[in-house]
Parts: C-alpha cells; structure tokens; sequence
C-alpha cells in the first residue's frame, strides 16, 4: 500500500494524478486544492477512466481537507500560479512562495514522513524556501524540473536524429529557467554514440536552444504553461521513490559542498529511490560547463535573495 499526494488540481496536478493512477504508481492518491469542489470533479473524472484504462489505484479529490492527506509517502506540490506568455518563471515568485510555504505546513502536519516534491515555479527557490523553513533533511525535498528540461532535450534530440526519444540519452542541470539550465549535449548519446558524431556543431546548437526554451515556445502556444510533459515528469519522480527505483534524474536539491556549492537548490544529477535522494552524482564538468553552471547559481541566488526581502526565510 502507497499513497501519494498531489496538491493543486489545474493542469499539472491533475494530469499528474492522471499518470500516477494509469501508471499505477500509488494505491491511493488524493488530490486537493483550495477552489470548491475541483479535485472532486478532476478525480471522478479520472476514476472513470479506471475500467477504460485497467488500473487499479484509487483516486479521491478534497477540498483543502488536509486531514485526507495523512501519512502519504509522498507529496507532490503543484499548487500556485503558472506562466502568462511573456513571463518568466522568476515573476511568479510573490505569490507563490506564500502558498508553497503554507501548502507544505499543513501537508506536515498530517504526513510527518512524507517526501516532497516540488513542482510550483520558481521551482529551484520555492524548493530552496521549502528545504529552509520546513526542517527537513534535503533528502525529502525534491524540486522537479531537471526531469522535464531532460525529457524536453531528448525530445528535440530524437527529432533532430530522426529516432524515438527513447533511444536518446541526455540531461539538463542548472536552474529550472530559461536562461540558466545547461543541455548537456556533449554527454548525450544515441543508444551509446555520443550525438556529437551525428549531429553537427549547429544542429547540436540549434536542440541546445529549442530545449532551453520549450518552456516558453508552449506558453506562447498554449496562452498559459504546459502540463503533459510536467504532470508526467512529477509522476515519473515519484514513481522512482515510491518503487525504489534508484532512477537517475536531474532534481533541484539543497546543495552542501557539491560541485563546489552551499545554500542553494538547482538542478544536478541524482539517484532517487524510497529515501528520496540517495546520491549526489558529481559530473566532471568541462571549464565551459562550470562557467555556465556557476552563471546559473547566480542567476538563482538572486531569484532567492527576494524570499529573504519578503521575510519568508
Ligand atoms: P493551474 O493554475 O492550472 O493550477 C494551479 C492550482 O493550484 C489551481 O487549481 C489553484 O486553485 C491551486 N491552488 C492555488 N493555491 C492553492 C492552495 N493554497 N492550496 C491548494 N491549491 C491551491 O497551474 P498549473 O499549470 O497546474 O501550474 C502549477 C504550477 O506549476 C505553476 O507555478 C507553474 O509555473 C508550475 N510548473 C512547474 C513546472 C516545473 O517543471 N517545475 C512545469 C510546469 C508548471
Ligand atoms: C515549464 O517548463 C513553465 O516550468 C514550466 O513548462
């Protein structure tokens, strides 16, 4: 028996809680929010899916009933507000730090154990602000974003190679933004060939970019956030705790001395399994990468210097 937790039931919550139950990756799974009757709507939705799609677990929806929430394995925060076009991830900092911040007292309260994760932007410092107020050892606090800035690389890979992402290897570290995460194109490989021989200099350049930005190019498509690929990665993160998988997945986490780093979350590789973070992978990075890496801390330092002016840390 497991039980996950899903806060916030828009778009990613929901579709998160969509892929936990298909892929059964939980027995129970509750989803909440704060606006009436939503997840009740979102979760009766997916529960009649079940006889269509075969699984098993069970989905309830509440409203802002934390008590519902008790003794889940692991809590998955989406609640907040997403992306306009044109904004950045950083804008969203004000409203949602209070949220967050609120979200993970009460889920504490009824889930003492629980592992989080962290979804709601910007993710690197609303999980930086969640390891700092909650007094959880950093094992237990997971920002997702590294997961989907992953995924969205071999994406674009598999379409400049012409092959099923599947087949595709390559991972994204730094913030969750924009500007500060790193595709690292000279690691990824096609089924162990490492893409460089494939692919040219420019068309490597070319997925570097589109994947720095796929955030945005579906904000601009889609008028708000996306969500498929976030809901699914979310799922994908606590799939690998909750089946101690020992998955490596680029997460947000509080680094201690790694890659040279203190008091900061971003994004670097780790092993996830039923303890949450297992293991710091430390890549040997090239000077390019550092550089790069070190530009991206600062670039998040300074998103998280304003959880300090609105006294929230
Ligand atoms: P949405 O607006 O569809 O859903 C957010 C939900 O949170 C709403 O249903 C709202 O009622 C709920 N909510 C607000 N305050 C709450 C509270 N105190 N308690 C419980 N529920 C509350 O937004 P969407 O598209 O689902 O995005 C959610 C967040 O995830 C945004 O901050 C977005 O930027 C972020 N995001 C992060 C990604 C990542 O990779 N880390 C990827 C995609 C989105
Ligand atoms: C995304 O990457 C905006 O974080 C959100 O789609």
């Amino acid at each position: 028996m497991s039980k996950v937790t899903v806060v916030g039931a828009g778009n990613v919550g929901a579709t998160c809680a969509n892929v936990l139950a298909v892929n059964e990756v939980a027995s129970e799974i509750v989803l909440i929010d704060i606006k009436e009757g939503l997840s009740e709507g979102k979760a009766m939705d997916i529960m009649q899916t079940a006889q269509l799609m075969g699984f098993d677990s069970v989905v309830r929806g509440v409203t802002n009933d934390y008590a519902a929430t008790a003794n889940s394995d692991v809590v998955i925060i989406t609640s907040g507000i997403p992306r306009k076009p044109g904004m950045t991830r950083e804008e969203l900092i004000g409203v949602n730090a209070g949220i967050v911040k609120s979200v993970a007292e009460n889920i504490l309260k009824h889930s003492p154990n629980a592992i989080l994760i962290i979804v709601s932007n910007p993710m690197d410092t609303m999980a930086y602000l969640s390891y700092k107020v909650l007094g959880l050892p950093r094992e237990r606090v997971i920002g997702m974003g590294g997961a989907l800035d992953s995924s969205r690389f071999k994406y674009f890979l598999s379409q400049a190679l012409g092959c099923n992402a599947n087949e595709v290897e390559g991972i994204v570290i730094g913030g969750h933004g924009d500007t500060t995460m790193i595709p690292l194109a000279r690691l990824a490989t096609y089924k162990g060939i490492p893409v460089s021989t494939l692919l040219s200099a420019e068309k490597l350049e070319e997925v570097v970019k589109n994947t720095m930005v796929g955030g945005a190019t579906l904000t601009g498509l889609l008028g708000t956030s996306a969500w498929m690929a976030p809901g699914a990665a979310a799922s994908f993160v606590a799939e690998s705790i909750i089946k101690d998988q020992k998955k490596v997945i680029t997460s947000s986490i509080y680094l201690n001395g790694e890659y040279g780093m203190k008091d900061i979350n971003i994004g670097v590789p780790v092993i996830i399994g039923r303890k949450g973070i297992e293991k710091v992978i430390e890549l040997d990075l090239t000077q390019d990468e550092r550089a790069k890496f070190e530009a991206s801390a600062e670039a998040v330092r300074k998103t998280n210097y304003v959880l300090a002016e609105m006294k929230l840390i």
